[in-house]
């Protein structure tokens, strides 16, 4: 089993993520870890794009269940030499991992990986793909706050068009019945998304999802001048304060303070999940990445 798109995912696959995801993030506030259930299998990790949160997540996840973790050196890899993607998962396949963890600028590249490879790939972000795992982690972040998701107003702001964490938070938020609304500016919205201004978005909601701005995604530079686009599509105090009263503010990072949300929102003691979503990362790989391995421990 792979794990390239939400789609991949029974509703009842879900549900254990989400259940394990919740329990694991208990776990781990633990001072001390023993659980080995990956004792003996190795983890690849091979990220082709810059990452802090979602490769370090990888990584603590699988040495927490005992696994062997490998981290490839991509900027110094073989890649750097002319060698192709596939080129590169062959050998990769041939060193015989027990699940390999990938991201890639190219939308699909997790995919065509995943017919050369013998063991389970993760989708850890594809291009202007899916994000499967960051969608996941922030459903259990949400349930965990307010105890379910079904029938929670959910705005999903900023740069839809690039984002492969709204794409992945539209299949996985709207099966589990949560209201979205998605908002950002005409030129990075997709049409088939929907659109509005984010003060009819926020109005009201639950819970404010604010995107970053993919500027290395981009075609043309979006030309906005300093503080434009916060004024004009950004999270302010003021837009804020029209949520709902126990609304919450998340944010798959990395934040640029002062563009897509102001500075304090995103510090906020009691309304910010940001740091929470981080936490809550660890947990749900944990959970994915037990669940993929599950077959081959025997
Ligand atoms: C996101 C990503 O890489 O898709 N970050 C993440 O994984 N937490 C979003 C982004 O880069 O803005």
């Amino acid at each position: 089993m792979h794990l390239l798109s939400i789609e991949d995912l029974s509703d009842a696959q879900i549900a254990t993520i989400l259940d394990e995801g919740e329990r694991w993030f208990a776990y781990n506030r633990q001072p001390r870890r023993n659980d080995r259930r990956l004792d003996g299998l190795t983890i690849v990790n091979a990220f082709f794009e810059n990452s802090t949160r979602t490769l370090l997540s990888f990584e603590i996840a699988a040495n927490r269940l005992g696994a062997q973790v490998v981290t490839m050196q991509v900027a110094h890899s073989s890649i750097k030499k002319g060698e192709t993607l596939e080129d590169t998962a062959r050998t990769l396949n041939a060193m015989r991992p027990d699940a390999l963890v990938i991201r890639h600028a190219k939308s699909g590249a997790p995919h065509d990986i995943s017919a050369i490879m013998d063991c389970p790939v993760v989708n850890a972000g594809d291009g202007i793909g899916e994000h499967p795992t960051q969608a996941l982690l922030d459903a259990a972040t949400i349930r965990q706050h307010f105890g379910r998701i079904g029938g929670l107003k959910i705005a999903i702001c900023g740069d839809i068009k690039h984002s492969r964490v709204a794409r992945s938070n539209a299949k996985l938020l709207g099966r589990l019945g949560a209201d979205l609304r998605f908002v950002g500016p005409p030129s990075l919205m997709p049409p088939e998304l929907g659109g509005g201004s984010i003060d009819a978005a926020v109005d009201g909601a639950n819970v404010v999802m604010m995107l970053r701005v993919q500027r290395e995604r981009l075609e043309d530079d979006l030309g906005d001048a300093p503080g434009e686009f916060l004024s004009r599509y950004g999270l302010t105090e003021a837009r804020f304060a029209k949520a709902a009263p126990d609304a919450v503010i998340m944010h798959p990072g990395p934040i640029n303070r002062g563009v897509e949300i102001e500075g304090p929102l995103a510090d906020h003691a009691e309304r910010s999940l940001i740091v929470r979503q981080v936490e809550m990362g660890v947990a749900v790989r944990m959970a994915v990445l037990d669940l993929l391995t599950a077959t081959r421990r025997g």
